[in-house]
């Protein structure tokens, strides 16, 4: 039996109240790039796949692989964005490649397939529960990161840089980004954020 130690929940939720959108970050680590990878790790192990099938990936890059990632960014969307509207988005850019470094998630499509062929009969969820299970690698990365005293925000540039991240980085074919999680040292306070009443999005009963 794998052992844990209990702690309340009030200590997990208080790390889940911790995760919060921070841009800009620095370069400043205050943990080292190993200890992120153990992160990254821990995580992609940890998370739950439906039935089990592990469909997570991760690529982490740090220092001149984290700035390439945002240049190539930049050049993709030089191609879309018009001439004379592009300094906000230049801007954008450079706030992100100001970070320390990038976690970018993956979905493995060999193992939705090979999930679909194995179990027919829920052919067309497996691809939404890959996503699903993506989703809470991407929350957990964010919330442990962001616990160690890091900042993060999470981006979508995806699909638009699919081909030449897979280029540059040799990304086997069968693994579709899903997001980036740009990291680094916090350089201020979160901004401000609206809460929706909880009695909204939330019922009970037989309690
Ligand atoms: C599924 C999802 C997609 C998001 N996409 C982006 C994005 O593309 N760019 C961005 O800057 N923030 C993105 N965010 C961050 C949200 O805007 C942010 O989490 C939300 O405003 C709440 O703020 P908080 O993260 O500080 O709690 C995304 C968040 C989620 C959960």
């Amino acid at each position: 039996m794998a052992s844990s130690a209990t702690v309340n929940a009030n200590a997990v939720i208080e790390q889940f109240k911790n995760r919060r959108t921070y841009y800009p970050l620095s370069k400043d680590l205050s943990v080292s790039t190993e200890r992120i990878q153990e992160i990254v790790k821990e995580a992609i192990q940890h998370v739950p796949s439906s039935f089990n099938s592990q469909s997570n990936r991760a690529v982490v890059l740090f220092g001149a692989d984290h700035e390439k990632l945002w240049d190539i960014t930049t050049e993709v969307l030089k191609g879309i964005v018009p001439e004379d509207k592009f300094e906000p988005t230049a801007q954008r850019m450079a706030m992100f490649r100001g970070g320390a470094g990038t976690v970018m998630f993956f979905e493995d499509q060999d193992v939705v397939k090979a999930m679909q062929t194995n179990v027919p009969l829920y052919a067309e969820q497996f691809p939404v529960w890959a996503t699903q299970s993506n989703a809470m690698l991407q929350f957990a990365v964010w919330v442990a990161l962001e616990a160690e005293g890091l900042g993060a925000n999470l981006q979508h540039y995806n699909p638009i840089i699919d081909a030449k991240v897979a280029e540059q980085w040799k990304i086997p074919s069968s693994w579709k980004l899903s997001s980036q999680l740009v990291f680094g040292g916090r350089t201020g306070p979160a901004g401000d954020k609206a809460f929706n009443p909880v009695e909204d999005k939330f019922k009970v009963f037989g309690a």
